[in-house]
């Protein structure tokens, strides 16, 4: 069992959960996950590790709540336990000293980004942090992002907030002031990976993505996640789950997203009529 010892509202559907797991606490590196299962009738879900604290012994793990899983983790507080928390799974981000990088976070991928701007900033880089969000309310870690980068741009959609459009907007703006980048990494909703990608194409600037198909058991044995990337099929919790977002096949990604979307909605109708009572 697994004691979350802290948790917070992010923002309006976004949880925050500090869990003790020391041994994954110990391996942890920018750029993995963890598989959790909440209870024994529950399904295996992957979360990304937003940070890690080999001294405290814990991780930490944020959750937009989009389905029963996700509403179910939702319900939990400082003090209840998780029965099981698998990790750290998949490669850490390669980090190295490339120079000048960029960091493009969207939605919940603004929490996952940390970590690897931490570690590339550590590593001696230049990093330019650009967040963005639907809209102001739902844009979390500003401030330790702030903390973090050389430099961060903000969107959000409906203008609440910085820039009034998407974050390929301020990309787009940022590589036609002709600054040399490195290299770029993007984590967030599929669609706005691939947006990033078709942007950043055309610069030929190597852009790294971290691709969230439907994971199963974690360890490369069922092929729930797999994808298409240089035109092979590539098993996400094993071979990644950061690729060379120019060479993915997004559309295939985004169709596999959705497989089982009628399965998901029946069961977080049920939840939702359980909770009720
Ligand atoms: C490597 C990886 C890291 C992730 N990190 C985070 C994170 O840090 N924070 C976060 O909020 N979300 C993250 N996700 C997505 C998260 O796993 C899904 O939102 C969650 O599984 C949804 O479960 P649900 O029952 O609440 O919703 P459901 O209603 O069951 O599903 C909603 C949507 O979530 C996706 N999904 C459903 N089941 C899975 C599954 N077993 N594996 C992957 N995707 C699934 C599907 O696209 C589905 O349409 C990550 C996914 C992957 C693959
Ligand atoms: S989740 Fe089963 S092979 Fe990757």
């Amino acid at each position: 069992m697994y004691e979350i010892v802290r948790r917070e509202v992010l923002a309006e559907d976004s949880d925050l959960f500090e869990i003790y797991a020391p041994e994954i606490a110990k391996k942890a590196k920018a750029g993995q996950f963890v598989i959790i299962r909440i209870n024994e009738t529950g399904e295996r879900i992957p979360l990304t590790l937003a940070d890690f604290d080999a001294k405290k012994g814990t991780i930490t793990l944020v959750a937009l709540r989009v389905g029963k899983t996700t509403h179910l983790l939702g319900t939990l507080k400082a003090g209840d336990e998780i029965l099981d928390v698998v990790g750290p799974l998949g490669n850490p981000t390669e980090i190295d000293n490339y120079g000048r990088v960029i960091c493009v976070g969207g939605g919940l991928g603004i929490a996952t980004i940390i970590t690897i701007c931490k570690a590339l900033k550590d590593a001696g880089n230049y990093v330019i942090g650009i967040i963005g969000a639907r809209t102001k309310d739902l844009l979390i870690y500003e401030d330790k992002l702030r903390g973090i980068c050389n430099e961060l741009h903000i969107s959000t959609d409906d203008g609440s907030y910085g820039h009034h459009g998407f974050v390929t907007d301020v990309l787009k703006k940022l590589l036609d002031e002709g600054d040399t980048i490195d290299i770029i990494w993007a984590i967030g909703p599929a669609i706005m990976m691939k947006f990033v990608c078709k942007t950043t194409e055309s610069y030929k600037i190597k852009t790294i993505v971290s691709l969230n198909p439907i994971m199963v058991d974690g360890t490369g044995m069922c092929g729930a996640c797999r994808v298409e990337v240089d035109g092979k099929t590539k098993f996400t919790c094993v071979h990644g789950p950061e690729f060379d977002g120019h060479k993915v096949n997004w559309d295939l990604l985004l169709s596999r997203q959705q497989m089982y979307l009628n399965s998901e909605k029946l069961s977080f109708n049920k939840f939702k009529e359980k909770i009720r009572g």
